[in-house]
């Protein structure tokens, strides 16, 4: 494994991370032992950085991903990086809730799902404009001074609500939408992003010494090449959610993953590894959190360690993709 450092937090984060939103049972159904399976595994690689939220599946890939550590009695191996203010009713409706006293709240319920008395990483999911973010701050520092959480991490925010927030107190690391095909996109499953990843957030995480987590980083499977017209995801699949993965604009997508397949047929290999890559050798880029579906899946994606993108290669893959970069 290939391990980053950044300036604001003293670990060594794996270049190559595990997005557990797979674990929920949102995208399909994976069973929980599958799961655990998955962890352990990509603990054996040399992975340390698992993101997870409580959102997903509804708390349960919180509950899979604590319970895996658990058993393993690997958690002191392992920088978990949660997430809190992302809340939902009983009809699954989601809002955003970062006040307070919901924060406070919500801390406590991910540290019993996950088996542990802290998080690495907690990381607000998505802004909320109905609480200051002096308010919100203010549960970040409890959280802190109690140890419950040892960094703070800010996800999907704007360029100057991370200032602001940098006033009140320390931002450890950004998340953010950011594969080869949505570098400076406004939106994720239709909600706008008020943000834009490599013209904004990487700029700002390189000065600020924070650790960047891309998310999506293989377009939820697109830029694996396995995706086709008609997507026939199953009707529990997330996917479905998102307008990009259908229509004209998959259409343009996939004509730019089918030039992307000729270099990777010319170099000799797969378009998963290119697009793990072309994050990876990217110094702003900390830790890649793709989601997977099996241990084949883990095995490949962690193979494009075994190699690097090449200059001339990447000015041929950065000319293909430039007409989609603020899209
Ligand atoms: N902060 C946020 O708002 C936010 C939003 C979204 C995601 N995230 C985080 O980011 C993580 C990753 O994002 P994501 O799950 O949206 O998208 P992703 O990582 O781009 O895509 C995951 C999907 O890619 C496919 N895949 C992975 N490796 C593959 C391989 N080697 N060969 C073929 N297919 C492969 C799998 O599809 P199949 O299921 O079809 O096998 C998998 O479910 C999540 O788990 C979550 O932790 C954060």
């Amino acid at each position: 494994m290939l391990y980053k450092k950044v300036k604001m937090i003293d670990e060594k984060l794996s270049a190559i991370g595990l997005g557990c939103w797979n674990f929920g049972g949102d995208w399909d159904n994976m069973s929980d032992e599958k799961a655990i399976e998955i962890v352990n595994l990509a603990i054996d690689l040399g992975i340390n950085l698992f993101d997870v939220a409580p959102v997903y599946g509804w708390t349960h890939a919180e509950k899979v991903l604590g319970e895996a550590l658990k058993r393993n009695g690997k958690r002191d191996q392992v920088f978990i990086a949660s997430k809190g203010g992302l809340l939902w009713d009983e009809n699954r409706q989601t809002r955003n809730d970062l006040s307070k006293a919901s924060l406070l709240w919500e801390i406590d319920e991910s540290l019993k799902r996950l088996q542990t008395d802290y998080i690495d990483l907690y990381q607000l999911h998505w802004p909320d404009p109905n609480v200051s973010l002096k308010e919100t701050a203010e549960a970040l520092k409890e959280m802190l001074e109690a140890k419950k959480i040892k960094y703070v991490g800010l996800s999907n925010f704007s360029h100057d609500d991370v200032k602001e927030m940098m006033t009140y107190i320390d931002v450890h690391a950004q998340q953010g939408l950011y594969n080869m095909l949505e570098r400076n996109t406004d939106t994720y499953h239709g909600i706008p992003l008020e943000y834009r990843s490599e013209d904004q957030v990487l700029v700002d995480v390189e000065k600020y010494g924070q650790a960047f987590l891309p998310y999506s980083p293989l377009f939820q499977g697109l830029l694996t090449g396995k995706f086709s017209k008609s997507n026939n995801f199953s009707k529990d699949d997330i996917r479905n959610a998102n307008p990009k993965l259908s229509g004209a604009l998959l259409e343009r997508y996939l004509n730019i993953v089918d030039e992307l397949r000729v270099v990777a047929n010319d170099i000799g290999h797969p378009l998963n590894e290119i697009a793990f890559n072309w994050l990876r050798q990217n110094p702003n880029v900390t830790s890649i959190i793709a989601g997977v579906s099996s241990i084949e899946q883990l095995k490949s994606n962690v193979n494009c360690l075994t190699w690097d993108i090449d200059d001339k290669t990447m000015s041929r893959i950065n000319t293909i993709i430039e007409p989609v970069r603020y899209i």
